[in-house]
């Protein structure tokens, strides 16, 4: 493993969150001030960021279950995510066995979107909730019949996930011009192009140092201190794309 691959990682990396979330990771990484020589592999540094909400004042969600949330789960997120891409950087792919390939690239894929979901997640919460509004408002409406509606589907879908593990998505997908509240059991799954506005953490570390196994109760708290600003934000960024 002498001879570095001739790719950007962080060209791959940055590409991998575009298309996942435009504007909601490509932030995080940073990238060397100048441009690297050719064949030198650049590796994203992915760096944690801070909850922006007091958590605690956030009602139904204890301020110890959010901060262990974050500072466990997500932050071991991104310290994985950086040690694999360090990992990735160091393969000679034409030298290495397919089986640590894919162990190396599905690692890459599942923190990767541990990372983004965790932050869309917390960036969806404060301490003082709102209700949707403006154009999102108007889309849901649109898509789901009515915003209740839509509320009883991602509840719902919650409730078919409270097994302990996974996610549900609201998510915009570009190509259908329209939302829908994706389900997903684990890290690994995330619709194919959709733009991820609103996330939903159904794992048990979500909410049993709160709830046990009531998944229901924290998902009705979770509603509850939903802060669409951010959801709102994220989809007047996706319908420009
Ligand atoms: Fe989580």
């Amino acid at each position: 493993m002498t001879d570095l691959p001739r790719r950007s990682l962080a060209a791959g990396a940055g590409l991998l969150a575009g298309a996942i979330a435009p504007g909601a990771c490509a932030q995080q990484v940073a990238r060397p001030a100048t441009p690297q020589p050719s064949g030198v592999v650049t590796v994203p540094k992915f760096i944690t960021r801070p909850l922006v909400f007091n958590p605690e004042k956030v009602r139904g969600l204890s301020a110890g279950l959010l901060r262990g949330h974050h500072d466990n789960e997500y932050a071991g997120a991104v310290k994985r995510l950086n040690t694999v891409c360090e990992e990735l950087a160091k393969v000679d792919f034409a030298d290495t066995p397919a089986q640590r390939i894919g162990e190396l690239k599905r690692e890459e894929q599942i923190t990767h979107n541990s990372t983004i979901l965790h932050e869309i997640y917390f960036e969806g919460i404060a301490e003082a909730p709102s209700q949707a509004s403006g154009l999102l408002a108007q889309a849901m409406s649109r898509d789901f019949g009515s915003l209740d509606r839509w509320r009883a589907e991602f509840v719902g879908t919650g409730r078919s996930l409270a097994s302990g593990s996974g996610w549900v998505i609201l998510a915009y997908a570009p190509r259908d011009k329209r939302l829908f509240n994706h389900w997903a059991a684990d890290d690994s799954m995330a619709p194919a192009g959709g733009v991820p506005l609103l996330a939903m953490d159904m794992y048990e570390h979500a909410y049993a140092a709160d709830y046990g196994t009531d998944a229901a109760k924290y998902i009705e708290a979770f509603v509850q201190a939903i802060k669409w600003t951010s959801a709102e934000r994220l989809y007047r960024e996706a319908i420009r794309v």
